[in-house]
């Protein structure tokens, strides 16, 4: 790319900015629309600093991830509706010097559900009630969902449950065997299976509680074949791998930094082989 005098920064903040595969897929898609701009890493020391210097540098967006999605909201001049009601951002874009924070997770996770399976008004068992799992529920319940949210720690279930409304309901693990019936989605919001956690054998689900009519997610994208996933291919379940989900957030930030359709094929294709690439 030829950088010049109006080269537009887009930047990543996040702890896992030298090991993100989010590089290639975003500049794939800038090269092949021949957009003027870049992103590049960011190596945040102090957050509310590295805010202020998007505002003065005149950064045009930033891409946020752990451990800054609900701290840097304090630093934004505003969120959009639904980065509000999750509390926390996955993407700053700055509008003339005013930060606006968004999220795209939840419609990063329908969307890669709807690859598979239809999704409106369906019963959906939502493992765990961190940020992931707020920005899912709340795109459910968009999507007419009834949605159960099942959390270690019961009283954060109930508290999200309560800010999703009506069509929520909360329980610890236990619960499963009452809550999923024969076609119920389940998606997996917490590490247990990640590698690198201690759990990375682990599943929250016995295998035995699946059915093939069921379609499983999970949001760990490290390995793509978690147990549950692969417990869930076993059974004959429709499944959806965490990869799809940060594909589909991907494509929705890129739109949000460009205001361009992104070229979702490219960006498919650059993920892939930066995965292969390890
Ligand atoms: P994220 O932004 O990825 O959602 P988070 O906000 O830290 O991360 O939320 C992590 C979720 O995974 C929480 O629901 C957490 O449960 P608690 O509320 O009880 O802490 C859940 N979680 C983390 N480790 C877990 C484990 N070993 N077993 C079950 N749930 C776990």
């Amino acid at each position: 790319m030829q950088i010049n005098g109006s080269t537009q920064l887009i930047g990543f903040f996040g702890s896992t900015y030298k090991t993100s595969k989010m590089y290639a897929m975003y500049n794939a898609a800038i090269k092949a629309l021949g957009l003027n701009c870049i992103y590049i890493p960011f190596c945040v020391v102090d957050l509310q600093k590295a805010v202020e210097g998007v505002r003065n540098l005149g950064v045009a967006a930033i891409g946020v991830t752990i451990p800054y999605k609900v701290e840097i909201i304090k630093y934004l001049d505003e969120l959009d509706s639904n980065a509000a009601r999750i509390g926390a951002v996955n993407v700053v874009i700055n509008r003339d010097g005013r930060l606006l924070g968004c999220n795209t997770d939840g419609e990063g996770a329908i969307q890669a559900l709807k690859e598979k399976v239809p999704v409106t008004g369906r019963d959906v068992c939502v493992l765990g009630a961190g940020g992931a799992a707020r920005a899912i529920a709340f795109a459910l319940c968009d999507e007419g969902c009834n949605v159960t949210i099942l959390n270690r720690t019961e009283r954060a279930a109930q508290d999200l449950a309560q800010d999703i409304g009506e069509n929520a309901r909360a329980g610890g693990f236990a619960m499963l065997p009452e809550v999923l019936g024969d076609d119920t989605i389940i998606i997996n919001t917490t590490p247990v299976g990640m590698s690198g956690s201690g759990q990375e054998r682990l599943s929250l689900v016995p295998a035995n509680l699946l059915k093939p009519g069921m379609a499983v997610m999970d949001i760990v994208t490290n390995p793509r074949e978690t147990t549950l996933i692969a417990d869930a291919v076993g059974k004959g379940c429709a499944v959806v791998y965490g990869y799809r989900m940060l594909l589909w957030q991907g494509v929705n930030k890129f739109e949000l930094y460009t205001g361009v359709k992104p070229p979702v094929a490219i960006m498919e294709q650059a993920m892939e082989d930066s995965a292969k690439a390890g």
